[in-house]
């Protein structure tokens, strides 16, 4: 693959915020002629390497009653060393779609000899091992796991650890084109072997993201994620007195991250989740608040945002479901105590504009999950670790 190489890079205290690159080639030969790194600003990175990556990451597919040919495209389209662990919110009744996500997975897990974990949110035993581990903002009154997207996603990173990964993906199954998570997944294997610290996030930014109404529309930034930057870009300009674009992907759904880093941040519930990461990342090491972990400090944190080749398409879940988006995600921005009050002001008026807020009305604070590093994961693993077989999509039980 290859890859323009890292030419500008934004600092906000230790977070090395690199702008856009651009997927240049999406395979680069055994053949070719390594070219020195960074010349001609274009970096490649070779099929080994990025197996390399592939081997050391899971792949974490979030799925809530998605159409199952989705669903199988998706997981098709994963790079085969790659641990494919599947979190589902599926419906078990009257339709057990759950179970038909776990045949599914089974069947290409049998006929590619591969491994693959596939889990329910409501699982019992997932909610006993996390009671144990003091997690308990992870649960609902029901005493199992709550709804969320950003819920799955916690379930599937903490599976990515007991598996002894070193890096963890995040993929949508509503994904109309399996060669795209192929390139997703390339992409984070990309980055991370650019990355100079071991604390290390790789956010994808879409080439386009179609519009199939009528003709075909290719739209390259959706309404939500443009507000959504703007106010992270002005956040940091508060803060640095330097006006900046250098956000572009602040709701980036398809992203990934080395597990050291994985473990320090909170995860905001449902789809809060990817702007609370920034947020996190900028309030723990963006050098204006006490700072986190001092290891992280010392060797700073790497953010790519990586632009793709193949568009974007996945289902069209209608414009409340992007008001309600908008709104969780901006809260994250706005409680934050890096938060300054025209940053604020202008959170304020995008919702209202954008009908997510009523005037005078104040954003919801957000439901946050702590940082894994704060649980006990030695008793999730001690309680999952005996059982991990029965999550395995080839169990026959
Ligand atoms: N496990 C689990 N639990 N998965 C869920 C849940 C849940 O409660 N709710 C949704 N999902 C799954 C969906 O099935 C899908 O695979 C994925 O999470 C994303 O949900 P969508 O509802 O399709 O979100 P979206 O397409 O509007 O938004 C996506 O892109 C945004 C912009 O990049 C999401 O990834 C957002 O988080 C992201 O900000
Ligand atoms: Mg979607």
């Amino acid at each position: 693959m290859y890859v323009e190489s890292p030419r500008y890079t934004e600092r906000f205290g230790s977070v090395r915020i690199n702008d856009i690159q651009k997927v240049v080639a999406l395979d680069s030969g055994l053949k070719s002629e390594i070219p020195p790194h960074g010349a001609m600003g274009v970096v490649k990175i070779s099929e080994e390497t990025i197996k390399d990556f592939e081997d050391r990451m899971a792949i974490v597919v979030p799925v809530k009653d998605e159409r199952l040919k989705l669903f199988e495209g998706v997981i098709s389209g994963i790079p085969h060393d790659c641990l494919i662990i599947v979190v589902s919110n599926s419906q078990r009744e009257p339709v057990d779609r759950f179970r038909m996500e776990r045949d599914t997975l089974n069947q290409m897990c049998r006929y590619t000899n591969r491994l693959a974990y596939i889990v329910h949110q409501k699982d019992a035993r997932v909610a006993q091992a996390v009671k144990n581990a003091g997690y308990d903002e992870l649960l609902d009154e029901n005493g199992v796991v709550r709804n969320g997207k950003a819920e799955g996603m916690v379930i599937g990173l903490l599976m990515a650890k007991l598996a002894g990964k070193e890096y963890v993906g995040f993929v949508d199954a509503d994904n109309y084109s399996p060669g795209s998570i192929l390139e997703y997944v390339r992409i984070y294997a990309a980055g991370f072997s650019m990355a100079k610290s071991p604390y290390t996030m790789v956010r994808i930014l879409w080439h386009y993201k179609p519009k199939l109404s009528g003709g075909t529309h290719f739209r390259k930034w959706g309404r939500v994620s443009e507000i959504t930057n703007r106010c992270f870009n002005s956040l940091i300009s508060s803060r640095t007195g330097f006006e900046t674009n250098i956000i572009k992907t602040g709701n980036a759904g398809e992203h990934a991250m080395s597990l050291k880093l994985a473990e320090l941040l909170p995860y905001a519930s449902g789809y809060a989740v990817e702007p609370e990461e920034l947020v996190s990342i900028f309030e723990q090491f963006g050098g204006t608040l006490p700072a986190g972990p001092a290891a992280v400090v010392k060797h700073g944190l790497d953010l790519f945002q990586i632009e793709t080749r193949n568009p974007h398409l996945h289902e069209d879940k209608g414009t409340e479901h992007l008001g309600g988006m908008l709104l969780v995600g901006l809260s994250t921005i706005y409680h934050s105590p890096l938060c300054d009050q025209e940053t604020k002001r202008l959170i304020l008026s995008q919702l209202t504009i954008q009908k997510a807020l009523k005037p005078r009305q104040q954003p919801p604070k957000p439901h946050i999950n702590r940082p894994p590093s704060e649980i006990n994961i030695r008793e999730f693993t001690k309680n999952m670790e005996p059982c991990l077989e029965i999550y395995s999509a080839l169990y026959e039980g």
